[in-house]
């Protein structure tokens, strides 16, 4: 009998692994340790120990005494405790069960419970990773250290305009839900080029999310760069005048997305990261220029005039929203199942350059968008919201 579509008839379900999976030695994974990736406010890294889950690894992220921040593995690499529960001083942290003392670089000065603190001290190492600050954030470099690129510059960050500052933010915002989401990273990033769904989960289906301009469909052209997918989209905006908007997802995992609220027709204002925490679950940071502390805290999507916390569940099912339609497709989608039709031509074309730069890496060569010149200017994105006659 011929096949009747009835879920009986579905071969097992399967997920695309070499694009989803960001353990240390995954083809993902190798290719996402090529960049630097926020792994928490400046204001994270204090004298109190702090526990930071980035691409499956457990570190903690703490500031010693002359102020430099570490990001070191949890796991002590004496016996294996963890570091959470150590103490943070001048030179380092120090484990809480038999005292070794690490720099920020996993040096370990102290073994306190050796003779002469540890004559062969030097040849051990608390795994590290290098980190810098900028925008507000800590971002990491987990990746081999000789292909370590340069942390990057961006226009919009560097820029300002009269009266702006930049100002860093790690509780979700765009992801429309708490600040840790429980779904696999590549489900938000891809959400990046899915322009067509904003008419309809933010337009129609919830009732208007953003505002008037943005529910109209737009006409959308995709195109590949240099370092990521751009989507061009239009939209009338009466009076004969056009609505033209340009949003980007730049590699790793940037989301370079202007303002839906379309408060102002102007360039991007701010970048999401969004950083796999492991293979189902991602948080996102966003460095902005605003005027005034907390601006990227009033950008915050409302559901019928409620915060996302504040919804009971009827109210989570008559209002979806970016983390609903998200973590609704499952820890980690399962591609066999999709029917990818040409509005996806973005999703399609976001993951063939995934795709090239994993087998890039592979094959010994650098994936795009990473530099090695410390002078390079600032990277410049087109994305913006623009209106024109
Ligand atoms: S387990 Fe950390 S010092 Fe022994
Ligand atoms: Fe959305």
């Amino acid at each position: 009998m011929a096949d009747q579509g009835t879920a009986h008839e579905l071969p097992p379900p399967s997920y695309d692994a070499e694009l989803t999976e960001v353990r240390r030695g995954t083809p993902m994974g190798e290719l996402l340790r090529r960049y630097w990736h926020p792994v928490g406010l400046v204001a994270d890294a204090t004298n109190t120990p702090r526990r930071v889950r980035a691409l499956g690894e457990d570190l903690i992220l703490f500031r010693d005494g002359t102020g430099r921040p570490g990001l070191v593995h949890a796991r002590c690499c004496h016996r294996g405790t963890t570091l959470y529960y150590g103490k943070v001083d001048a030179k380092g942290i120090r484990c809480c069960y038999h005292g070794w003392l690490f720099d920020v670089e996993g040096h370990c000065l102290d073994q306190p419970c050796e003779p002469e603190g540890g004559r062969r001290r030097e040849t051990v190492r608390q795994p590290w990773y290098p980190v810098q600050e900028r925008y507000g954030l800590i971002f990491a470099y987990m990746g081999p250290p000789a292909r370590k690129p340069i942390l990057p510059r961006y226009e919009c960050l560097e820029m300002m305009d009269a009266g702006e500052f930049v100002e860093p933010d790690d509780s979700s915002i765009g992801g429309g839900g708490p600040a840790i989401i429980p779904c696999n990273w590549l489900q938000h990033f891809e959400n990046v080029v899915d322009p067509l769904h904003v008419p309809i989960l933010h337009g129609v289906f919830s009732g208007m999310q953003f505002t008037d301009a943005m529910a109209a469909m737009p006409s959308v052209a995709f195109e590949t760069t240099e370092f990521g997918v751009k989507v061009r989209s239009t939209r009338p905006a009466g009076n004969g005048q056009i609505f033209k908007r340009v949003t980007e997802a730049v590699l790793p995992t940037l989301r370079v997305v202007p303002n839906p609220r379309v408060a102002q027709f102007a360039r991007v204002e701010s970048i999401g990261w969004t950083l796999p925490i492991d293979d189902t679950s991602f948080r996102i940071y966003v460095a902005g220029r605003v005027k005034r502390t907390g601006d990227l805290g009033r950008m915050r999507s409302r559901f019928a005039g409620k915060f996302w916390g504040d919804l009971t569940e009827e109210e989570h099912r008559d209002f979806p929203g970016d983390y609903e339609s998200q973590v609704g497709q499952g820890p980690i989608t399962t591609h066999s199942e999709e029917h990818l039709v040409s509005s996806d031509q973005g999703i399609a074309m976001l993951r063939r350059l995934l795709r090239r730069q994993v087998r890039a890496v592979a094959e010994g060569r650098d994936p795009v968008g990473v530099s090695f010149d410390p002078n390079a200017p600032p990277v410049v994105f087109e994305a913006s919201n623009q209106i024109q006659m």
